[in-house]
C-alpha cells in the first residue's frame, strides 16, 4: 500500500456514492414506494424482499436479514476487503485516491516488506548452499515434500550461527533495529541482536498479494520449540493472517476453504492436491479469519484432530461462525481419524478419502452433537434442556434458512413439535410476518435509548432538535447512553445519511450494533419520525431526573444543595 488514505477522503466518497446506482449495476432493481427492491443476491428467494433505500443510503433484506452501506454491499456482493471496496467506489466516481505517503509508518512499511523479502531470498539461498543442502534438504525429503511443493510455499533454510541473516542483509544497508521491526532478530540482554531462527526450516508467511509478512521455522530434530513464529509486528497480524492462502487463491479451487493447524497440514494437502487449505499461525481462528475466509470462498471446513484440543479449536469456530452464516455461506466440520493429523492423513488415505476416513459434521449437526454430550435425551426433562440451551445459540443466528434447518433438527431430536421449536428460537415463518415483527419490536421492546438511536440513525437530521444540555443531561445521569451520545455527536455536526453515518463507525465495536438497530424497518415518515423523537427524548429525559432523584433521596436535607431540595419538592408534587 502506498499509504494510508485519508478519512477525510473515504468520508467524502461515500457522500458522492449512491447506493441505488451502485447496486443497479449489480442487480435489477425495481421502484417501490420511496425504495428500490429486488431478489436478495445473498440468499435464494421468488419475492424481492432485498430493498435498497437512497434515502437512507442503505440496504437491507427482511428475508436474511443481510443489511449494509454502499461499501458494506461491495465488500459482501463481491468479496472486497475495505480498501478495495473503497479504490472500487473511487474507480466509479472517476476520482483518485490520495495517499498520505508522507505517514511515517506508510514509507516504514513499504521498507520492512522490501526487507522481509529479501530474507525471505536469504533462507531460500541458503537451502541450496551445500553446507546447509544435505541436512536440510534430507529433512523435506524424509517428510515427503517435493522440490516442486518447497518452491511454491518458498520454504528455506535458516543457518545455525548468530548473525548468518544479520550480516547478509547489511549488505544491503539494513541495520539491526530495522531488521528488529521486522521480528528478525532478537535483541540481546547487555547490547546487539542475534538472528531469530537459527538452524531451522523456515515457512514463509505471505498476505495474498504475495508480500512476505513473517516466517514460522521448525526445528530438524526433537528440540524445543518445535516451531518458533515471527513475533507481531507493524505489518504481521496472527488474528488476520491465514498461511497459505496466497497459494489456495492462486489455485482457483475456492469452492471451499479448509482450515488446518499447522504449516505442514497446509503443505502436504496441497502436494496432495487439496490445494486450498490455509493455517491459523499458532494462535486460536479469530471472527477476523473467518470474515476474510467468506471473503474468498462461500464454504468453510474447519479440519481439526479428534482430541480435546481440536474439539476446543472447533467449537471456537463454531461459536464465531454463527452470526456470520448468510445466502450460501456453509460451515462444516472435519475431525480426522484418531491420531492423525491432516499431513499424515492425507499420506495415508490420499486425497480421495481423506474427508471419507474423517467424520464431517454440517454446522448445526455439530452444535447439537456436542451439546448432547451432556444431557440425558431418553428423559423428556432432557430434551427440554437442549431445546434450553440451545436458545443462545440460536440467537446468534441471523439467516432464517439456517434457522429453520436448526427448527427441523432440533424437533427431530426433542420430539417437540417443529412450530414450538420455531417459536421458541424466534422463528417467523415469512418475510411479511417479520417484518411485522421487526416493526412492532422497533417501539415497543426496545429500550428508550435504542428507539432515540433508530430514529437519528433513520433521520440523522432530527438530531438538530436535541441540544447539547439535553444529551449530556441524559448521558450523565442514565446508563447505555454513551452510543446515543456518539450517534447524536456525529449528526448535530454534519450533514449525514444513515449509510454514511454508520461508515463512520465501521471498524469499531459500536456499527454491529448500529447496523442492526438500523435494520429494524423504520417506516415512519419524518415529520412523525420528529414527534416520536421528541417523545422519547422526554422519557428519557424524565428518567434521567428519577435516577437523580433515587441518588439524592436518602441523604440528609442539610448535605442538600438549593437545587437538589427544589428537584426533591418538585418530585413530591
Ligand atoms: P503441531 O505440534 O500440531 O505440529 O503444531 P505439526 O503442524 O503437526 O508439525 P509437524 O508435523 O510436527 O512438523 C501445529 C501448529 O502450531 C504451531 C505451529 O503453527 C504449528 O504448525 N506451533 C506448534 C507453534 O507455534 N509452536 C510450537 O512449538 C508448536
Ligand atoms: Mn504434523
Amino acid at each position: 500500500m502506498a499509504g494510508r488514505i485519508p478519512q477525510q477522503f473515504i468520508d467524502d466518497l461515500v457522500a458522492r456514492t449512491d447506493i441505488v446506482e451502485l447496486i443497479e449495476n449489480y442487480l435489477p432493481l425495481r421502484k417501490a414506494g420511496k425504495e428500490f427492491q429486488a431478489l436478495c443476491p445473498f440468499h435464494g428467494e421468488k419475492t424481492p424482499s432485498f430493498t435498497v433505500s437512497r434515502e437512507k443510503q442503505f440496504y437491507h433484506c427482511f428475508g436474511c436479514g443481510v443489511h449494509g452501506t454502499a461499501i458494506g454491499f461491495l465488500m459482501a456482493y463481491r468479496n472486497l476487503e475495505f480498501l478495495e471496496a473503497v479504490e472500487e467506489l473511487a474507480d466509479l466516481a472517476g476520482v483518485q485516491i490520495p495517499r498520505d505517503v508522507s505517514s511515517k509508518n506508510a514509507v516504514n512499511s513499504k521498507q520492512t516488506f522490501e526487507m522481509l523479502g529479501r530474507a525471505e531470498a536469504f533462507y531460500k539461498r541458503q537451502l541450496r548452499t551445500a553446507t546447509s543442502k544435505d541436512k536440510a534438504i534430507n529433512y523435506l525429503k524424509n517428510r515427503g515434500i517435493s522440490g516442486e511443493t518447497a518452491k511454491i510455499f518458498g520454504i528455506g533454510y535458516a543457518p545455525e550461527g548468530w548473525r548468518n541473516l544479520i550480516d547478509d542483509l547489511a549488505k544491503n544497508g539494513e541495520t539491526e533495529e530495522s531488521l528488529e521491526k521486522g521480528g528478525l532478530v532478537i535483541k540481546k540482554q547487555s547490547s546487539g541482536y542475534y538472528d531469530r531462527f537459527r538452524d531451522r526450516i523456515i515457512f514463509p508467511i505471505h498476505d495474498k498479494r504475495g508480500r512476505v509478512l513473517g516466517f514460522g521455522g521448525r526445528v530438524l530434530d526433537q528440540s524445543e520449540p518445535k516451531y518458533l513464529n515471527s513475533p507481531e509486528t507493524e505489518v504481521f497480524h496472527k488474528g488476520t493472517e491465514l498461511y497459505g492462502l496466497k497459494q489456495a487463491i492462486s489455485s482457483g479451487q475456492l469452492e471451499s476453504l479448509i482450515v488446518v493447524e499447522g504449516y505442514m497440514d497446509v503443505i502436504s494437502l496441497y502436494q496432495f492436491g487439496i490445494k486450498n487449505s490455509v493455517a491459523t499461525l499458532g494462535t486460536a481462528v479469530t471472527s477476523a479469519h473467518i470474515d476474510k475466509l467468506f471473503r474468498h470462498s462461500p464454504k468453510i471446513i474447519f479440519c481439526f484432530d479428534g482430541d480435546k484440543a481440536g474439539q476446543r479449536a472447533a467449537w471456537k469456530g463454531l461459536e464465531l461462525s454463527l452470526p456470520k452464516i448468510q445466502g450460501d455461506r456453509q460451515v462444516e466440520f472435519c475431525f480426522l481419524p484418531d491420531g492423525h493429523d491432516p499431513d499424515s492423513a492425507v499420506r495415508k488415505f490420499g486425497s480421495d478419502r481423506f474427508f471419507a476416513a474423517s467424520q464431517v459434521y454440517g454446522l448445526i449437526d455439530y452444535l447439537i452433537d456436542s451439546l448432547k454430550q451432556n444431557l440425558d435425551l431418553s428423559s423428556g426433562e432432557g430434551r427440554a434442556n437442549l431445546l434450553r440451551t440451545i436458545k443462545p445459540f440460536m440467537a446468534k443466528i441471523s439467516d432464517t434458512a439456517l434457522k429453520a434447518v436448526a427448527a427441523r433438527a432440533i424437533s427431530d431430536i426433542t420430539k417437540f413439535d417443529e412450530n414450538i421449536v420455531r417459536q421458541e428460537i424466534g422463528l417467523i415463518a415469512t418475510a411479511n410476518q417479520q417484518k411485522r415483527v421487526n416493526t412492532i419490536k422497533s417501539y415497543t421492546s426496545r429500550s428508550l435509548q435504542e428507539q432515540a438511536i433508530g430514529l437519528m440513525l433513520a433521520w440523522p437530521s432530527l438530531a438538530s432538535h436535541v441540544s447539547e444540555a439535553e444529551i449530556v443531561f441524559i448521558r450523565d445521569n442514565l446508563p447505555d447512553c454513551d452510543i446515543l451520545f456518539e450517534v447524536w455527536k456525529k449528526c448535530a455536526s454534519e450533514n449525514l445519511t444513515t449509510g454514511s453515518l454508520i461508515e463512520r463507525f465501521r471498524g469499531v465495536p459500536t456499527e454491529q450494533t448500529l447496523l442492526q438497530i438500523a435494520a429494524v424497518n423504520n417506516h415512519l415518515a419524518e415529520e412523525q419520525a420528529s414527534i416520536e423523537l421528541k417523545d422519547v427524548f422526554k422519557k428519557l429525559e424524565s428518567k434521567g431526573v428519577e435516577q437523580q432523584i433515587l441518588s439524592i433521596k436518602n441523604l440528609p436535607l442539610n448535605d442538600l444543595t438549593q437545587e437538589q431540595k427544589q428537584l426533591l419538592r418538585g418530585y413530591k408534587k
